[in-house]
């Protein structure tokens, strides 16, 4: 079968980096070619899983009646906690997040059996028929209650620089208040899926859905009580992750494997929408507590905050996840005396998990709540006190050691905010603004500028390594595996680019195979916006060595040094001489050269003390800003992003392309999250919103008309891949301004001189309680003072 090329790209490209190739499989994509876990042939003999959920928040199980699960259509058999030969958990640090419950339940739609069946419905209908005893329990269903209880998965967190407490004492302001923002399904399109098939000498090869097959080898080894190397993950390509893959794939994958090894005999696990949003975690929501001293310029001296994040009912991520929103409280501002606590709530809630961003967004939007905030306060420009705020640009002006004791040695946030505020025309888009509102008394417009510094590097140091296995064939064709996986982010074409490059190839000549543990073992999860950055390394560096082997051959063909051979545009040149590639390679092989090679990477740099909080996390700081505006209605708290202007610093990007089409599906991803996107717990802890009927992720027409991306021209001053930067998880935060821009629309309302309360997300019900109490304060600040008491 001919693979698709790429249209126009010609065989001779002196540099396939840097290039906007089209992802490697968009005419797979678009043809509905490219095949996911569920469209993998079936092996015959196939099997159908299905999971029986907990009806209850917090239970202990008294007694099981699975009978009539047992004698439904199709079953073949149906297991519990007690069938698993091995260990019974997938948490990824902590083990405390069973497969399937033992002896009690901890939130309402945790998995208690398996039924599997011959077909996938019958095993879903059976599911429903299981007669279960419960004792019920006192259940903790949010972050506030869980505090009150003491109720934690892992130990509080605090993170200190200087002295807050004497420093808020002395500030000129303050300001103190309370502020929560809302959690986000991940939504993926293609939801969580595992399909286990035996093997020999209790083998077991899973297909699955993951950011993470090294971690599922991991956990189904454990469950069977097998070796790693017993256990093959594949995955070839997700229908998006969004962080909702990289540890909650794992109970998908344990689960099948656990039914495929008991029957002997595939299995499949696949869930449906209302069973993925129902059993699986999301972003955290998260509630603040803060008090901050600033000066008259709006200048922030002092800063205390504690963030309560609900973890759910285990640990799963969420420590890193609150360690990095602890590390992104700075955003892009110097923060000089701060007290940051972080606490992970225990609640009887699903288990909130990674989700694009990783708790950075949860932490940088706090600081933006709180300088929006400062500029009502001193009546300036809320990008005034922004700027006035941000770090300095280098030793000479100081300010630049963040509050976990990080140097910033890269900040180019004045130069790309100056430049989007320009191009932006903010300010005169400002006036233009005002003159609509003083005469539109029910629509109002709303602008906001705001910017974004984002962490690169697994805040975990150790996990910040990759590998890689590069193949030439005798054709001259390359295949690349590599620890990355692919989710629609383009991963494997920046790889395949870099491998191109490296060899002076054409990039159709490369090709990216399905992530595989038996060929890259322990492997990282692709995650923190790394992929590029870590298996781009390990690629390249795998290529150069199968490069510098056919250099050395080519000096014996044609003398010369190996130092002066070239690589380009598929050919090989040398003192003279010139071949091409496939036909050195031909050569090479013939005069028995390995044509393969491994290739390791671990970011260097790297160090970080959990227990002070303090340390270098960071490789680097990717940077960004958004101008949005928006238009609401104050009757009935709709809201619309009319134009979004953005500027993103992806270093020397790999493919512009890519990275645009990230920072697009980024900022609307943010935006449904501070927009429209609302969880809602019943009373008994249900997730009423399980379901798109319910939940509003943004659509096609939520999207503004007017979309302006840009990349910043920058270079990283780390020596990452190519000098380019990651672009995955940061552009999320840009959607910050469209929040902002609905909150100063609200503010209009009272000239500005009020700070409506919004909360995230901030929904037409939101929007309208925000106008309620701005109109309240007004007419309270409006009413004479002579009053009779
Ligand atoms: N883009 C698409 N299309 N689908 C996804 O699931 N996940 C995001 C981001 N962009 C995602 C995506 C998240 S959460 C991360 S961490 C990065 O991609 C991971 O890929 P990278 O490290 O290769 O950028
Ligand atoms: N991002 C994503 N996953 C992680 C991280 C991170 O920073 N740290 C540990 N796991
Ligand atoms: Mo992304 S949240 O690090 O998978």
């Amino acid at each position: 079968m001919n693979r698709p090329h790429d249209p126009g790209m010609p065989d001779s490209l002196s540099a396939e980096v840097g290039r906007s190739h089209p992802h490697e499989s968009a005419v797979l994509h678009v043809t509905g070619e490219a095949i996911y876990t569920d469209d993998i042939a079936e092996v015959s003999g196939t099997l159908h899983a299905a999971l029986g959920l907990s009806s209850k928040a917090h239970a202990t199980l008294l007694a099981m009646d699975l009978t009539a699960v047992r004698n439904a259509k199709g079953v073949v058999a149906v297991l519990t906690a007690a069938d698993i030969p091995g260990v019974n958990d997938c948490g990824p640090i902590v083990h405390d997040d069973p497969l399937l419950a033992d002896g009690s339940v901890q939130y309402l739609g945790q998995p208690i059996f398996v039924v599997i069946a011959d077909t996938h419905d019958h095993a879903r209908r059976a599911a429903r028929k299981a007669q279960i005893h419960y004792h019920e329990l006192p259940a903790l269903l949010n972050q506030e209650a869980a505090r009150q209880a003491g109720s934690y998965v892992v130990a509080p967190m605090r993170l200190q620089k200087g002295d807050a407490r004497t420093a808020l004492g002395n500030a000129p302001h303050r300001l103190a208040g309370k502020w929560t923002v809302g959690g986000q399904e991940q939504f993926y399109l293609e939801g969580q899926i595992a399909y286990a098939i035996p093997k020999e000498d209790r083998g077991m090869q899973v297909y699955c859905s993951t950011q993470h097959p090294s971690e599922m080898q991991h956990i189904i080894a454990l469950a069977l009580g097998v070796h790693a190397h017993q256990i093959v993950v594949e995955c070839r390509r997700m229908g998006g992750g969004f962080g909702g893959k990289e540890s909650q794939s794992g109970l998908w994958a344990g689960v099948a494997a656990i039914c495929a090894a008991h029957l002997n005999r595939p299995v499949k696990l696949r869930a449906d929408r209302d069973d993925d949003m129902l059993v699986t975690g999301k972003r955290h929501c998260f509630s603040y507590d803060y008090d901050v001293g600033y000066d008259d310029t709006g200048r922030i001296t002092a800063a205390r905050v504690e963030m309560l994040a609900r973890a759910g009912f285990s640990a799963d991520l969420s420590a890193p996840v609150a360690t990095r929103a602890m590390c992104h409280f700075d955003n892009v501002y110097y923060l000089a005396d701060t007290d940051i606590v972080a606490l992970c709530a225990k609640t009887n809630t699903q288990s909130n998990t990674a989700f694009r961003g990783f708790g950075g967004p949860q932490g940088a939007i706090a600081i933006e709540y709180i300088l929006d905030s400062i500029a009502r306060l001193t009546g300036q420009d809320a990008l005034d006190v922004r700027k006035a705020n941000f770090y300095g640009r280098n030793d000479a002006e100081g300010r630049n050691v963040t509050q976990y004791g990080q140097k910033v040695v890269d900040n180019v946030i004045h130069e790309l905010v100056a430049q989007l505020e320009h191009s932006s025309q903010y300010r005169q888009r400002r006036s233009a603004i005002n003159l609509f509102n003083a005469a539109s008394p029910i629509l109002k417009k709303g602008l906001a500028l705001t910017p974004v510094k984002f962490g690169i590097a697994f805040n975990v140091t150790f996990l910040n390594q990759a590998g890689a296995l590069v193949h030439v064939y005798t054709d001259g064709s390359v295949l690349v595996n590599h620890g990355g996986t692919e989710m629609g982010q383009g991963v494997n074409t920046k790889v395949c680019q870099v491998v191109a490059q490296e060899l002076g190839i054409a990039f159709r000549w490369v090709r990216a195979s399905a992530a595989d543990t038996s060929k890259v073992a322990n492997t990282s999860a692709t995650a923190a916006s790394t992929g590029a950055d870590l298996n781009g390394k390990a690629a390249q560096l795998a290529a150069r060595t199968i490069r510098n082997r056919l250099a050395d051959f080519a000096v014996t063909l044609f003398g010369g040094t190996a130092a002066e051979a070239v690589f380009a545009d598929g050919m090989v040149s040398l003192n003279q001489n010139s071949m091409a590639f496939s036909a050195l390679v031909q050569k090479a092989y013939l005069a028995r050269v390995q044509l393969w090679s491994d290739g390791f990477y671990a970011t260097p740099g790297l160090h970080w003390d959990p227990k002070t909080m303090n340390g270098n996390p960071f490789s680097y700081f990717s940077y960004g800003a958004a101008v949005s505006e928006v238009i609401i209605d104050t009757l009935t708290g709709e809201s619309k992003v009319l134009r979004v202007d953005v500027l993103y610093d992806a270093g020397q990007s790999l493919n512009p392309a890519i990275d645009i089409g990230q920072v697009e599906g980024a900022y609307i991803q943010g935006l449904g999250w501070l927009t429209s996107e609302e969880l809602w717990w019943n009373s008994d802890g249900r997730l009423m919103t399980h379901a798109p009927s319910t939940y509003k992720i943004p659509a096609v027409s939520d999207c503004p008309e007017d979309f302006r991306v840009q990349l910043f021209n920058n270079a990283n001053v780390q020596d990452s891949i190519h000098r380019s930067k990651a672009v995955g998880e940061p552009p999320l935060l840009l959607a910050f301004s469209a929040f902002f821009a609905i909150r100063d629309a609200v503010a209009s309302i009272a000239d500005h001189k009020i700070n409506p309360p919004l909360t995230a997300p901030a929904t037409c019900e939101a929007i309208l309680k925000s106008i309620t109490f701005i109109q309240a304060a007004q007419a309270a600040q409006a009413a004479p003072m002579t009053g009779n008491g």
